[in-house]
């Protein structure tokens, strides 16, 4: 990552970029499979991102499905943090959107970095679905901590919203 003199963005590409994808939501989450509201979710069935830098080696990745004007923001991760990568996602994520278009998300109640994240580039919290991670872990991923960052107990789903006109 030292030497990084520009974050480029590209369409995440499955022949291409899968086995890599696969590594970094494991290290990251788990799995490619992702509990919230209720349901399971493939992270890389879904249209993605791919931040790489100027020698082309990967740096992060962002997973959104979009529904009509709703756009949800799937996954994302950068293999290091606090570098721009998950800006840079962002910003092309809004970028592929129309205005006023719909960005959510959900989050858990230890994410705090992510909680940040999200808030500083003017999301907000539009729901809380306390003890959701705890039914999840009871009906549909069983290998979710009961531990999160932080040394926080792993319970509740969070979940922001961002209108796409605002700016980031
Ligand atoms: C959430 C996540 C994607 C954010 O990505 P990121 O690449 O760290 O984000 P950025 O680097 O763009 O921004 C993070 C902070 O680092 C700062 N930063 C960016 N480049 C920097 C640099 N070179 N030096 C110091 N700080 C820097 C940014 O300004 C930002 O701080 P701010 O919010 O005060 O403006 C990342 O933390 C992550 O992968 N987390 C683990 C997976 C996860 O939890 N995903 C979210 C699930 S809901």
């Amino acid at each position: 990552m030292a030497g990084v003199t520009a974050i480029r963005v590209r369409d995440y590409s499955p022949a291409m970029d899968a086995a890599w994808a696969v590594g970094l939501l494991d290290e990251m989450f788990g799995g490619r499979l992702q509990a919230r509201r209720g349901q399971l979710i493939d992270a890389l069935g879904v249209p993605g991102l791919v931040a790489v830098d100027d020698a082309d080696h990967r740096l992060g990745m962002l997973m959104y499905q979009r529904v009509a004007s709703e756009c949800e923001l799937v996954a994302i991760a950068a293999s290091r943090g606090r570098h721009g990568v998950g800006t840079a996602l962002l910003e092309a994520l809004q970028a592929r959107l129309a205005d006023g278009d719909r960005i959510w998300l959900v989050t858990t109640n230890d994410n705090l970095d992510a909680l940040r994240f999200y808030q500083r580039r003017g999301f907000s919290l539009c729901a809380l679905r306390a003890g959701a991670v705890d039914d999840s872990r009871r009906r549909l991923k069983p290998s979710i901590s009961l531990t999160g960052a932080y040394g926080i107990p792993l319970r509740d789903e969070l979940e922001l919203e961002l209108h796409t006109s605002r700016k980031l």
